[in-house]
């Protein structure tokens, strides 16, 4: 039986999408968001802000059409419309700047997402502009409606086939056994230069401070936000910056100070044993 996603598969490796893709990422990096990037990214609430955002517009505009359909209150029908192309700008910005900082695979299917959205708003506007000249603008809203639906599953696709905005730390306590593991004597771990160590199959990084007493760090390697080698990124101020993205972490505990990434590093404990350095991971299966 064919493949019914063969056709956004096939987005994914079409790399004339890159033309596109390419100078919109630069473009969103571009913009001068300052602090209200993480906040778009959702950092300030552990989970991205995108999806939430997206509630809105697609409420909205589903409730319209419903009237529409219906016969209903064409006034309340305007207003959802009204309130949905309201709603959209928030999402459209969460959206672009959690796209910018992906794969090109997702990038592609992400860049063929935001002209379906940007289709259904402009559909949805020139609806608007017809109920308020006190035509219908049904027929507009519903095909703003299909085109927002098609829009949204590829969003889906991103999400849950290619893995766009999930936790990719989040199998590493599944992945690692109970307990503590050896991973080397104290003097592979120098001071501040970054080891990378299998703990079982898991990569794990190791940082020694470069200051003060030397303690040993541990997270997690892969980069909570699309996998990335923490190891072969930056050190600085007590944090780790990923190479691929610039999400973040602070060593002594993973937590994300800075986005893209909205989840933290899983953040190993420490000890010296029988003269060997050990990690546990709290919450190992
Ligand atoms: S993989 Fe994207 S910031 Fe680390």
């Amino acid at each position: 039986m064919r493949n019914p996603l063969s056709k956004i598969e096939a987005l994914e490796n079409a790399r004339a999408l890159d033309r596109v893709a390419t100078p919109y990422r630069e473009f969103v990096h571009a913009l001068p968001l300052g602090r209200a990037r993480d906040v778009l990214h959702g950092r300030w609430q552990g989970h991205p802000l995108h999806p939430a955002l997206v509630q809105l517009p697609i409420g909205s505009w589903t409730s319209a059409a419903l009237l529409d359909l219906t016969r209903g209150n064409e006034r309340a029908a305007r207003l959802l419309v009204a309130v949905g192309l309201a709603g959209a700008l928030p999402a459209a910005l969460s959206g672009a700047v959690d796209s910018a900082d992906q794969l090109p695979e997702q990038e592609r299917v992400g860049v063929v997402h935001a002209a379906a959205n940007a289709t259904a708003v402009a559909l949805y506007a020139a609806s608007l502009a017809v109920r308020c000249r006190g035509g219908s603008g049904r027929m507009l809203g519903f095909a703003g409606l299909t085109v927002a639906t098609a829009g949204g599953f590829l969003g889906g696709h991103l999400a849950y086939r290619q893995a766009a905005g999930v936790n990719h730390s989040e199998a590493v306590p599944h992945l690692i056994g109970a307990g503590w593991h050896a991973v080397g004597a104290p003097e592979e771990f120098p001071r501040g230069r970054a080891v990378r160590r299998l703990v079982g199959e898991v990569p794990v990084l190791l940082m020694r401070d470069a200051q003060g007493v030397g303690e040993v760090h541990a997270l997690a390697d892969r980069c909570a936000h699309l996998s990335g080698p923490l190891s072969e990124g930056e050190f600085s101020d007590g944090c780790v910056t990923c190479p691929w993205h610039g999400s973040t972490f602070r060593l002594t505990d993973g937590a994300c100070v800075a986005g893209p990434s909205t989840a933290p590093q899983p953040s190993f404990e420490v000890r010296l044993n029988d003269g060997l350095v050990e990690v546990r991971l709290p919450g190992a299966a």
